[in-house]
C-alpha cells in the first residue's frame, strides 16, 4: 500500500481565514485536514502563544514585539481584523487553548517554535510541560528554525517528534539530523530533488515540504510518499489524495 500523505494545514487553512487563529483551526477540521501547523513564542509574562511574526503589526491591530507584551494586553487585541471584519473577534490564541480545543478533535499538531535563541530554555521546558499536561505527546511534532532547540528537546524528551525546518538546500541532510537527533526534515518547495528525497525516506528521515500552495507539487509529494505537506489550501491537496487513491 502507498503512504498516504499527511495533510497539514499550515497556519490552519490560512488561505481562506485569518492564520494562526481559531477560525482557522476550526476549518482545518471541517476540511478533513490530518493536521495543523502553527507558530509558537512567548508573551511578557512567559506564556505560549500562537503567532507567527514576531511583531504583532501585520496580523493583529496592535504594534511593536509580541515579547513586550502581557498576555492579557495580547487578548485584547484583534487577529482577525487584518484579513476581513467578519473575523474582528478572533483572538491570539494560546498554546493551552489550542491544546483544549485539540483534546475534542484527532488532529496531528505540528508546533512550530520561533522563539529567541537566547530563551531555548524557557520556552523549550514551557511547551513540552504543557505538551505532558495534556497529554499530546504521540500527536504532536515540534519543529524549528532554530535546530538547537531541536536538539535540546530531543535531550529532554527523546519519545516526542521533532524535525528542523530548513530554508535552503542542505549537502547531506541525513548526516547533519543524525547529529541532532531528529527524524523530520521540514523543506523548503521545491528545495529537493526526488532522487534526495528516496534516499532520505530509505534513511528513515519523514519529509515535509513547506508550503505547498501547487496542485502539481502537491500530487508529486504525494507520488514520492512524503510523509507529510504543509499548504494553505488543504482541501484542494485532500482532493488530490482522494483522486489518487481511486
Ligand atoms: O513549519 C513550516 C513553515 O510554517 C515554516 O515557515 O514562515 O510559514 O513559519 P513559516
Ligand atoms: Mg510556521
Amino acid at each position: 500500500m502507498m503512504t498516504q500523505t499527511n495533510v497539514f494545514a499550515h497556519r490552519g487553512v490560512s488561505s481562506q481565514f485569518p492564520e494562526n487563529t481559531m477560525a482557522a483551526f476550526g476549518a482545518a477540521v471541517n476540511v478533513g485536514a490530518d493536521g495543523i501547523e502553527f507558530d509558537v513564542q512567548l508573551s511578557k509574562d512567559d506564556v505560549p502563544v500562537v503567532i507567527h511574526d514576531h511583531t504583532l503589526d501585520r496580523t493583529t491591530t496592535g504594534s511593536g514585539l509580541v515579547r513586550s507584551h502581557t498576555v492579557k494586553e495580547l487578548k485584547e487585541l484583534s487577529a482577525g481584523e487584518w484579513f476581513h471584519p467578519d473575523f474582528k473577534n478572533e483572538q491570539i490564541p494560546t498554546l493551552t487553548e489550542v491544546f483544549i480545543w485539540a483534546k475534542h478533535h484527532s488532529l496531528l499538531l505540528n508546533i512550530e517554535l520561533k522563539g529567541d535563541v537566547r530563551e531555548r530554555e524557557l520556552i523549550s521546558s514551557t511547551v513540552l510541560s504543557l505538551i505532558v499536561q495534556f497529554g499530546l505527546v504521540d500527536r504532536v511534532i515540534l519543529s524549528s528554525f532554530d535546530h538547537t532547540i531541536i536538539h535540546l528537546i530531543q535531550q529532554k524528551m527523546p519519545q516526542v517528534e521533532t524535525a528542523v525546518i530548513v530554508m535552503a538546500a542542505l549537502h547531506e541532510p541525513a548526516f547533519y539530523l543524525k547529529r541532532i537527533g531528529a527524524p523530520g526534515y521540514h523543506f523548503c518547495s521545491p528545495l529537493l530533488l526526488k532522487t534526495e528525497a528516496q534516499d532520505l525516506m530509505r534513511k528513515g528521515i519523514r519529509l515535509r515540504p513547506y508550503t505547498v500552495n501547487d496542485r502539481e507539487w502537491m500530487r508529486e509529494y504525494m507520488d514520492w510518499g512524503c510523509d507529510g505537506i504543509f499548504t494553505d489550501y488543504p482541501k484542494e491537496a485532500l482532493i488530490i489524495r482522494e483522486e489518487r487513491e481511486r
